[in-house]
């Protein structure tokens, strides 16, 4: 790989970039490629987000400041969108990998996107470029698969000689993107110093952050899923402490407010479940590692895991609770879920904790109604979505509050009372003043909240 004729072609803007995967995270990182004035493909196996992106409509409205770059660069040329992967990786210099890393039914970490779209480039990379997985994928993972895979069995391709690899994992927050690019420094790491480098020195033209040089790659991989799994962690403490000060009458979110003020506390929130493609795989994607090498260890992970995914039961045993205290009946009575998303001002369902809620409610013979801002009339998980809140409250037995949308934080006790027919609220993410609450005689029930 010749680095000098690389650095001088991105000074001059005549350097390729290819984006594989242009979804949440990909589409705003080929924007930002693409507004740095080098020439961007962004490559999906999805037609209709690419034939909605070269009629120039952006798919995603809820990410603030990405509309704007967007048009521009569809406008100046420097953007377009393809699902044709062997006319696009051939003619680029650099492909960056932005696809999905799920898991399957088992929770197991599911790189067979990465993996097939290795064995494409393996026939079509033009030598000399460049590869940067952006994708969270477990440590080790890119040294000895990835690697591997786009070299093939017939060595006429070299990691190192033939072509340079390295990754940049993302750590941007959906719906803050634009926001958290430009703020949020970003790790590198390569398959040598020499890559690493270039890489660092391909950032630091499209981006401001500040670049943080790993060792290698599954450094950099690590780091990513320490951070996400800490998290995950604490909020699992967070949700047990809430189950524990219900039954002690204590309201966890005094706790948390006064315990943020001491200088080494980092304060997480309790829920109705952790959902995302990040947190939860990412703890799983730790715990296969552990497995792999033998181990069995990293208990603390399986636990929290255990505790988040028991949430929703929780949310469904404090309706329950409620519906004991008006005396009415369960089975048949209609009942509103506000908020689907995994997190708030998004409109992003994947692992969200309003789905093993609902399918509860469901097997519990009730009627669901769903009222979510970013979700007005669609189908939903078999449901068609309400599309205004005010008829959504009609004849309902009980509202489920499960993501805190911005909408949501205004909502009235006294103007839920009396829009509703029995009083029933569950506030997963505690948003309503439960003294208000009460006051206004809704029968209230917030995750962590105790009441004396
Ligand atoms: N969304 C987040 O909050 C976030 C944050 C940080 C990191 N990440 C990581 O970034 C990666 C991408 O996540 P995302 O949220 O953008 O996923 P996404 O599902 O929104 O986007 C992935 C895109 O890849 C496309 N795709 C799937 N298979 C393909 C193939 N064979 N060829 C070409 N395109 C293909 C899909 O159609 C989709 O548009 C994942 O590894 C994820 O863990 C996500």
């Amino acid at each position: 790989m010749k680095s000098d004729e690389l650095i001088k072609n991105i000074q001059s803007g005549t350097f390729h970039v290819c984006v594989i995967g242009i979804g949440r995270i990909g589409l705003p990182t080929a924007l930002s490629f693409a507004n740095s004035g080098l020439p961007t493909t962004g490559l999906d196996i999805n037609p209709d987000l690419v034939n909605s992106i070269n009629s120039k409509n952006f798919p995603l409205k809820d990410e603030p400041g990405y509309d704007v770059i967007f048009e521009k660069v569809i406008k100046n040329g420097k953007f377009h969108a393809t699902t044709k992967i062997e006319e696009c990786v051939p003619n680029s210099d650099i492909i960056l990998l932005s696809l999905p890393t799920p898991m399957d039914e088992k929770n197991i970490p599911d790189y067979s996107t990465l993996r097939s779209v290795g064995k494409q480039l393996h026939k079509i990379l033009k030598p000399g470029s460049l590869v940067i997985v952006e994708s969270t994928v477990e440590p080790g993972f890119i040294e000895n698969d990835l690697i591997k895979i786009i070299e093939g069995d017939e060595n006429h391709l070299v990691a190192g000689k033939d072509f340079g690899i390295g990754v940049c994992p993302e750590t941007a927050n959906p719906g803050q993107i634009l926001n958290d690019f430009e703020r949020l420094p970003r790790l590198v790491g390569a398959i040598d110093e020499k890559t690493s480098n270039i890489i660092t020195k391909i950032y630091h033209h499209v981006f401001t952050v500040d670049l943080i040089p790993m060792p290698n790659c599954k450094t950099a991989n690590a780091v990513k899923l320490t951070t996400n799994v800490f998290r995950d962690i604490n909020i699992a403490f967070v949700n047990e402490l809430a189950l524990l000060f219900e039954k002690v009458g204590i309201d966890i979110m005094k706790v948390l407010e006064a315990a943020k003020t001491k200088y080494n506390f980092q304060v997480h929130y309790p829920g109705a479940g952790v959902g995302g493609p990040c947190l939860p795989v990412n703890s799983y994607q730790l715990l296969n590692l552990s497995k792999n090498m033998g181990m069995n260890s990293l208990k603390i992970v399986e636990i929290a895991r255990k505790i988040n995914e028991n949430m929703p039961e929780h949310v469904i045993n404090l309706l329950v609770e409620c519906f004991k205290e008006s005396g009415k009946s369960l089975i048949g009575s209609n009942i509103l879920i506000l908020g689907i998303s995994y997190k708030p001002d998004v409109k992003d369902l994947q692992l969200t904790p309003a789905e093993p809620i609902i399918k509860k409610l469901q097997n519990l013979k009730t009627n669901i109604r769903i009222y979510d801002p970013y979700f007005k009339n669609e189908k939903v998980f078999g449901l068609k979505t309400e599309s205004e809140l005010v008829k959504a409250l009609v004849d309902i037995d009980a509202i489920i509050l499960i993501t805190s949308h911005k909408e949501f934080h205004d909502l009235e006790p006294t103007f839920l009372k009396s829009s509703i027919r029995t009083p029933i609220v569950i506030d997963s993410p505690c948003v309503i003043d439960q003294h208000a609450a009460k006051k206004a005689g809704l029968i209230y029930r917030g995750i962590g909240r105790g009441h004396d």
